[in-house]
């Protein structure tokens, strides 16, 4: 059976870089058709995501959205803080964007539904680590991420030139004659078929996947790093992965995320032998940013002969909150293993929870190839440098797929009507849990909080082992398992060849051996692609991207 698709732009996921992009493009991006085409129909907008709607990192969000919604004053202190968070390395100018044009962002969720959290009818606001004043917006208390996407998906189903394909798996991106877009996708019953498309939005989240130790979702495969890379993409700064310093830490339960906001209300942070200890390691104590904290926290953690010591989160002397109103969904969450805020101290370790780099961008979203755009956590604009100041992600997905929806509005070019026929791929064994789990845990081990060369290349030389194995893009079969696990592959190596390449330390990335900052030498962005060695350039010196 042939397949004709036709679309004027492909979304590739659905979380709130996906979805902002896609509501700009239904309703503005008509403003640059031909007028009779325009009398017709808005673009088509197809937006594809691999298991359901509201999977992605976008509804795990709990903490909220960092904005300066009171004036001036209230911008430029945000972004002195994003740029101090991203210890020497934040792209100014698209930390500028982001909180320049946060607010309007807001302002336009708001107008759309997202129902923020309010006391007396003004909107309420938080703090997290390394904010010097309170800017965050929240959500049903820890459930800010799912509220903004249930807006956004609300406001996206009622434009009917947005169709929003569930359980769609996205495989390759290509050009065709080197010039249109194309995509693969694969369904649930491996069937597979292209679609053409004026252009291509990569907004498909992060890779947490790659650790044995994470806050992400399973979905969170790098997918669109893969793709982007496979296709010849530059990929930047892929040695910056945040750990967030508070995932839950019980044994045999998954590594559920304690929002920054517990300790932005208050809570501390005690070792095994129940003292406070972040007046050792910062002057902000708790609320110092995100990466001393959780190396603080592994330290702390790490018994005089290397054993496992537990740290924890203690909020039994807040009184101002009630945690279970504040806090609804940590505390149900702990309640089910027993545990209560008001009561317990709370075992916590940290857990792989953000990449800083990505599929490098200019501030509209362009890659280095011709009509493949990325926004959100699989893009790197430099906006977060070396580390990531809390709350800033939900804002960077809004404000980032906003200006990509704009750009990508400009690429005129229609597709051919193409009809297609499907494929159906033989299923490949699915089981890589062996050579995932291995993947996950030398990850963990030498690519994680601390690292050091002999390390690295103990786990350069795991992932070429696991990569020679018989599954190669080329072997039998095919299935959405086994695209995540070779997207992960790629991933995996692209952070430890670019944290073996930078001799220094610096925000999430550090390194025994190279324990200083070195901005003479590394105070640049790591650039790797397909077959490249890894250099360092200068986001705001190097030339415009396609
Ligand atoms: C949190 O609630 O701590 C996570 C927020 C973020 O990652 O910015």
């Amino acid at each position: 059976m042939a397949v004709a698709e036709e679309t004027d732009f492909v979304i590739v996921g659905a979380g709130i870089a996906g979805l902002r992009a896609a509501i700009g493009l239904a309703a503005d991006g008509a403003r640059v058709l031909h007028p009779s085409e325009q009398a017709r129909r808005g673009p088509r907008v197809l937006v594809v995501t691999k298991e359901a709607l509201d999977e992605s990192n976008t509804y795990y969000a709990q903490g909220g959205i960092a904005v300066a919604m009171s004036g001036e004053e209230d911008v430029a202190l945000h972004l002195d803080d994003t740029v101090n968070a991203g210890d020497g390395l934040v792209n100014r100018e698209a930390a500028r964007v982001l909180v320049e044009e946060g607010p309007l962002r807001v302002e336009e969720l708001l107008r759309w539904g997202t129902d923020f959290d309010r006391e007396a009818g003004k909107l309420m606001l938080t703090r997290e680590g390394a904010h010097s004043r309170n800017r965050i917006l929240h959500a049903h208390g820890d459930a800010t991420g799912a509220e903004i996407g249930r807006s956004l998906l609300r406001h996206a189903r009622a434009m009917p030139n947005i169709t929003l394909r569930e359980w769609t798996t996205t495989c390759e991106f290509s050009l065709r004659d080197g010039v249109l877009p194309r995509v693969g996708l694969l369904t649930l019953d491996n069937l597979g078929y292209n679609v053409d498309a004026r252009a291509v939005l990569l907004a498909s989240g992060g890779a947490g996947q790659v650790y044995s130790d994470t806050t992400n979702p399973a979905v969170a495969t790098g997918d669109g790093i893969a793709m982007a890379w496979r296709a010849g993409a530059e990929i930047a700064d892929m040695e910056f992965y945040q750990f967030h310093p508070t995932a839950l830490s019980l044994p045999g339960v998954q590594r559920f995320l304690l929002s920054e906001a517990l300790r932005g209300e208050g809570a501390y942070l005690r070792n095994a032998r129940e003292e406070r200890f972040m007046e050792r390691y910062h002057p902000l104590l708790e609320l110092a940013p995100r990466d001393v904290v959780a190396r603080a926290i592994t330290r702390e953690g790490m018994g005089p002969g290397g054993e496992a010591l537990p740290v924890y989160l203690d909020m039994r002397h807040v009184t101002k909150i009630d945690p279970a109103t504040r806090f609804p969904g940590i505390s149900k969450f702990l309640a089910e293993h027993g545990l209560a805020l008001r009561r317990d101290l709370i075992p916590v370790r940290p857990a792989a929870h953000y990449l800083m780099g990505g599929v490098r961008t200019d501030v509209h979203g362009r890659t280095s190839l011709p009509r493949l755009y990325a926004a959100g956590e699989v893009a790197c604009t430099g906006v977060h440098g070396a580390n990531r100041l809390a709350s800033n992600s939900l804002l960077e997905g809004l404000v980032f797929g906003a200006r990509a929806a704009e750009a990508m509005a400009g690429e005129t070019q229609t597709p051919h009507r193409n009809q297609i026929e499907p494929w159906t791929f033989e299923r490949s064994p699915d089981d890589f849990s062996e050579a995932l789990n291995t993947l996950q845990r030398v990850m963990w081990n030498y690519a994680g909080l601390l690292r050091d060369a002999e390390g690295l290349r103990l786990c350069h030389d795991a992932l070429e082992k696991i990569s020679s194995h018989k599954w190669g893009w080329t072997g039998e079969g095919y299935s959405r398992a086994r695209i995540e696990f070779q997207n992960l592959l790629i991933v995996a190596d692209e952070v430890v060849r670019s944290a073996l390449a930078r001799h220094e330390s610096r925000g999430a990335h550090y390194r025994n051996d190279f324990p200083k900052r070195d901005d003479a030498r590394f105070g640049r962005h790591s650039l790797v692609s397909k077959g490249k060695e890894v250099t360092f350039v200068d986001f705001q010196r190097t030339e415009a991207l396609a």
